[in-house]
Order: structure tokens, then sequence, then C-alpha cells
């Protein structure tokens, strides 16, 4: 077979990459040439499909022992859904330790065993079972891990990005992995380094070549960019962008609110172990007016060209026992009805919120029924009513 493989950068601009190879799903990416700064992170131009992924109502703990034989249990994530569509990019911003990379590790099935994984999680319509996920990890769905402990250590970098492979494709496979690596500036000699020998930097870019290469069509990249510099962080991001723009669905999980921003079409924002709000990236913009949940306009506005305003307090502990929203203690418009029961989750203008106070601009003609997450919502001027 023919290696035609061929992947160019140039600097500043949209990653291009070209792999005309008879591999059924690899990367066929053409690139659209476009500074990164110009990168469309709109939905309205593209056709409402149905989601690929689909999470709903999860709820996670781990069962610990504490002194003795007795057992405690944490609760670390609950109620959260959210939907991953072809072709988009979904970031998923929040707290550290609200259950991002455990968010990940659930719909991969990597949990560890004292873990329990309540509610249901879909893939094109199915139930991801254990089983499922097995099968599919590393093939159609990926994941970019947070931490290069991931990586094999007694493995050399060269065979562990390639992965099992037909005999008859490994010379284009290999072909294919240098190509990358050279983009990553990844010398010849790492192709035969154990991961050990790699520095922080360089294992991360292996990371990420590891999903560049897979056949992937659902890409989880847990944090992928700390520690890397401008050109490599915007090389990356457009990376991610090919894709989805190759219709991959990507979860993008950062810390990094602006670096999503550039590439993603939505943003989910994670809290206590929740989703408090699925924002669309134009929603963030001057103060954060049009943002739903106090949180989210926190976040935002806590971003040094925002004014750097802090909120006080913290996020929950995991043992802490909460009753109603999990942003009570820091909020500065709860009322009565928010320590009582956990906020309904209701979807305004495009994008989804848990807040008792959030509303809606537009006024819906009249009352109406919809259905977000497996929750029957009523709307009526002004009101969202779970029914
Ligand atoms: N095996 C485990 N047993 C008990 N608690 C755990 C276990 N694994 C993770 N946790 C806890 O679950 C919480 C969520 O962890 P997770 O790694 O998902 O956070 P995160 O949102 O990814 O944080 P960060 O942004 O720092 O990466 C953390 O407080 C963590 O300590
Ligand atoms: S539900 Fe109440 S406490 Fe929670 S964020 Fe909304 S207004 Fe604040
Ligand atoms: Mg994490």
């Amino acid at each position: 077979m023919e290696n035609k493989a061929e992947i160019n950068v140039e600097e500043g601009l949209n990653t291009e990459i070209e792999i005309n190879e008879e591999f059924g799903n690899k990367l066929n990416v053409t690139s659209n040439k476009r500074p990164i700064s110009e990168l469309d992170s709109s939905t309205e131009e593209k056709k409402k499909t149905e989601a690929l992924l689909k999470v709903e109502d999860i709820s996670l703990s781990f069962t610990q022992y504490a002194s003795g034989l007795r057992q405690t249990k944490l609760n670390i994530i609950s109620n959260l859904s959210l939907e991953a569509h072809s072709g988009e990019i979904l970031a998923v911003v929040g707290s550290s330790g609200s259950g991002k990379s455990l968010l990940a590790h659930a719909i991969l099935g990597i949990l560890p065993s004292n873990a329990k994984l309540d509610g249901k999680i879909e893939y094109k319509g199915r139930i991801l079972t254990q089983e499922k996920k097995k099968e599919l990890r590393g093939k159609e769905i990926a994941l970019v891990p947070q931490s290069v402990n991931y990586l094999d250590p007694l493995m050399r970098i060269s065979d562990q990005v390639i992965g099992d492979v037909a005999e008859e494709d490994e010379k284009l496979m290999k072909n294919l992995q240098r190509k990358i690596f050279q983009r990553y500036d990844l010398k010849p000699e790492v192709d035969k380094m154990l991961p050990h020998e790699l520095s922080g930097g360089m294992a991360r870019r292996v990371l990420v070549s590891t999903a560049i290469i897979s056949s992937a069509k659902l890409i989880i990249a847990d944090e992928p960019t700390p520690g890397l510099d401008e050109k490599t962080l915007n090389e990356t991001l457009s990376y991610f962008k090919d894709m989805a723009d190759n219709r991959c669905a990507v979860i993008l999980i950062t810390h990094d609110i602006e670096a999503a921003l550039k590439i993603s079409d939505k943003i989910a924002v994670f809290y206590a172990g929740t989703v408090l709000e699925v924002a669309n990236a134009r929603d963030f913009k001057n103060n954060g007016e049009n943002l739903r949940h106090p949180y989210t306009r926190a976040l935002w506005n806590a971003l040094p060209q925002n004014g750097f305003q802090a909120i006080v307090g913290h996020q929950p502990m995991q043992d802490e026992v909460i009753d109603g929203c999990v942003f009570y203690e820091r909020c500065s418009k709860k009322n009565d009805l928010c320590s009582r029961g956990i906020p309904l989750l209701k979807e305004i203008d495009g994008g989804v919120v848990r807040c008792n106070n959030a509303v809606s601009e537009e006024i819906p003609n009249s009352d109406e029924t919809s259905s977000i997450h497996g929750h029957e919502l009523k709307i009526s001027a002004k009101e969202v009513k779970e029914v």
C-alpha cells in the first residue's frame, strides 16, 4: 500500500492534516487554513444531530474503609447529565476535584474497583455497558489522559502510540506516527524510548499523538494543554478542532477557559460533582450577562481580562450532605427555596442550567413542553418547571 500520509502545519495557521490512506476512519482532514483566532466556534451553521454520547443523570460514589471494618460512602458525582455531538467540541471546565476526570473514566470504563456508578450512559443510542466500553476503548473512544502515568512504563513509545495493527498496515502506521511526532517536535530517537525517558512536555505530546492516530469517533482529552508554549498550544487545539471538523465528538476537559473558547462549541461547567450549566461559547462575552448560572459568571469574571474578581468560599467537601443547591453557600442570589431541594435542570436560550433564579430573556409564546436529558420540562412565560 502506498503511504500518502502527509501533515503540514503552518505557523499561526490552523493545522492541516492530509492523510489519504485506506484506513476506514483514520483522520482524513483538510484544513480551512484559517488562523486559530478565526476558527468558528458557533453551532448555528451546524445541523443539529442526535447526540453520539448521552450521559443521563449519573452518580458516582466510592466505598472506603474508615476505622476498623467500618465502611463509608463518598458521593463524588450526582445528577450529572451532558451530551456530546459528532462534529462538536464540548469543553468541560470547573473546580479542581469536581469530578471531571472521573466522568471521563466512567465513560471509558476505567474506574477503580471501589467505585459505584449509577445512571445511564448511551453511545450511538445504545447503553454503554462495561463490556462495550472495553471493546470501544482506544478504538472508537479514545482518551488523552490527564496523567502521563497512563503510558505503559515498559513499552517503547512508538509501539504504544501505534497500538495493535494488522501486519500489512504496520509500515503506514509507523510512517503516520513519525509524521505526527515530527509535528510535535518529537525526534526519531523518541520512538525507541521508554516513558521514564521523556520530559513532562514530551510525554504530553505523545499522549495527544495517540488520540490523533486512533480512528476514534469520540475523543476525551483530559487537560491536554498545561505546560505547552503558545505555538504548541494553538497547534494542539487545532488538532482537536480538525478532529471535530472530521465529524468526531470531542470532550475537552480543561482549566483553561480562554483556550477552550478558541475552539469549543459548548462549555459544560462542573461544580461539586454536577453540571451547573452548559453554555454556548458565544455566551461568554462582556461581563457574562448571557451566562445562566452565578458560578459560570464567577468563573468568567475571575479571568485576568475580566478583572480577577474572586468569590469567597470553596466547593463543598465530598462528605458534606447538601439538600439544596451545591452553590448555595457562595451564591449572592440565593433564597429560601435554594436550600430546600436540588434546583431543576432547565433549558434556556439554547443552553442548560441548574439554578432556581435562571430565567429566559425570551418569553415563550404559550405553555409548551419539552424534554431535556430525560427530564420533562414544562415551559411557560418566565417560568420553567419539571413535570
Ligand atoms: N479512588 C478514589 N477514591 C476516593 N476518592 C477519589 C478516588 N478517585 C478520585 N477521588 C476523588 O474524587 C474527586 C474528583 O476527582 P477528579 O479527579 O475527577 O477531579 P477533577 O475535576 O478531574 O479535578 P482536577 O481539575 O484537579 O483534575 C476528587 O476529590 C478526588 O480526590
Ligand atoms: S439555585 Fe439559588 S443558590 Fe443555587 S445558584 Fe441559583 S440562586 Fe444561587
Ligand atoms: Mg482531573
